[in-house]
């Protein structure tokens, strides 16, 4: 099998000041990508900002023989993504590859929350994500190929406590993935999302050091790189951490059609015909659901 390369290509990376999308950045340009480096360059909580950090990795890259550009915008300003778009497209012309991997944590039990802390949140995850995939969709449309990464959390798969602003903004972004690689289908344009786990300042104070030594961010970077490459799958939740690989996916069990006996007893007294995981299946659109019921309504 031939080696995966970029040569020719171009990608954008957000949030590639440090941790995961840094290494993303790197691995890229390492095969031969030009890569737009994004960052805004703030704390954890999402204040402040500099674009150090992805200057920083800009220098990495040219010292390594590369070619990359550094972006300080937000991935929620409008102005800011469109000249990271601009950017790109002045330098080189196209834009292959779309890494939406920037993000914060505002992290507290639901009832300490405030508001504020669950937008702000939802604001930099999810719509961090569409404006710059929003930027760069026509132009892959127009090059008839895209491949763009989004980046999920095992917190907004199955929940960790303290995050429920996090998770939302997680989960939300499947559900942006899911609708996004059928319409991007025909003009060969693929949209994945990683669920990592890794040790980057996110994780830092979670776990020992003798386990972050075995998380290191690339030890995740190969599924991603390779959910950017020609052959990548679309619509797929890759989950990786310390250089294992798994999917993640949303199933639904086979179910029963309760028919002339429907009552709320009845789904009570069925529950556990309707929950039982025997047959269950990951569905690919809305509608193959909905044309199950149809096939259970008649009797199947
Ligand atoms: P990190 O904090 O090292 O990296 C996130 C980067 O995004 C930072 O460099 C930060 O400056 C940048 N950023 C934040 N807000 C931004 C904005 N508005 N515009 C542009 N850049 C911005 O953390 P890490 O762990 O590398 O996170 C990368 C992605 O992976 C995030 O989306 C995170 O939610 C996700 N993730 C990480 C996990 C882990 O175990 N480290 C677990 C699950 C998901």
């Amino acid at each position: 099998m031939t080696d995966i390369r970029f040569d020719g290509k171009v990608a954008i990376v957000t949030g590639a000041g440090g941790g995961l999308g840094r290494q993303h950045a790197l691995e890229l340009a390492r095969r031969g990508a030009k890569v737009v480096v994004n960052d805004l360059g703030g704390t954890l909580d999402g204040s402040g900002g500099s674009s150090d950090a992805a200057a920083k990795v800009v220098d990495e890259i040219k010292a390594a023989g590369g070619e990359a550009l550094a972006n300080g915008s937000s991935v929620t300003d409008d102005a800011g993504v469109a000249r990271m778009i601009a950017a790109a497209m002045d330098a080189w012309g196209r834009i292959d590859i779309l890494i939406a991997n920037a993000g914060v944590l505002r992290d507290k039990s639901f009832s300490k929350m405030e508001i504020a802390d669950f937008e702000f949140v939802l604001g930099v995850h999810l719509m961090g994500t569409v404006k710059p995939v929003k930027a760069a969709w026509e132009i892959m449309k127009a090059q008839n190929y895209g491949r763009i990464v989004v980046t999920t959390s095992s917190s907004g798969l199955y929940g960790n406590f303290g995050q429920t602003n996090y998770g939302a903004a997680k989960l939300g972004i499947v559900g942006f993935m899911n609708t996004l690689k059928i319409e991007g289908q025909k003009n060969n344009i693929h949209v994945n999302a990683i669920a990592p786990v890794a040790a980057t300042r996110m994780t830092e104070a979670l776990m020992p050091p003798e386990i972050l030594k075995r998380l290191q961010p690339q030890t995740v970077t190969p599924g991603v790189v390779f959910l950017c490459s020609e052959e990548a799958p679309s619509g797929v939740i890759l989950t990786a951490g310390g250089g294992a690989f798994a999917v993640s996916r949303i199933v639904e069990t086979e179910g029963v059609y309760l028919g002339d006996a429907l009552s709320v007893e009845a789904v009570r007294d069925h529950w556990s015909q309707i929950a039982d995981q025997a047959g269950e299946a990951a569905y690919v659109t809305g509608g193959e659901q909905t044309q199950k019921f149809f096939r259970k309504m008649g009797g199947g």
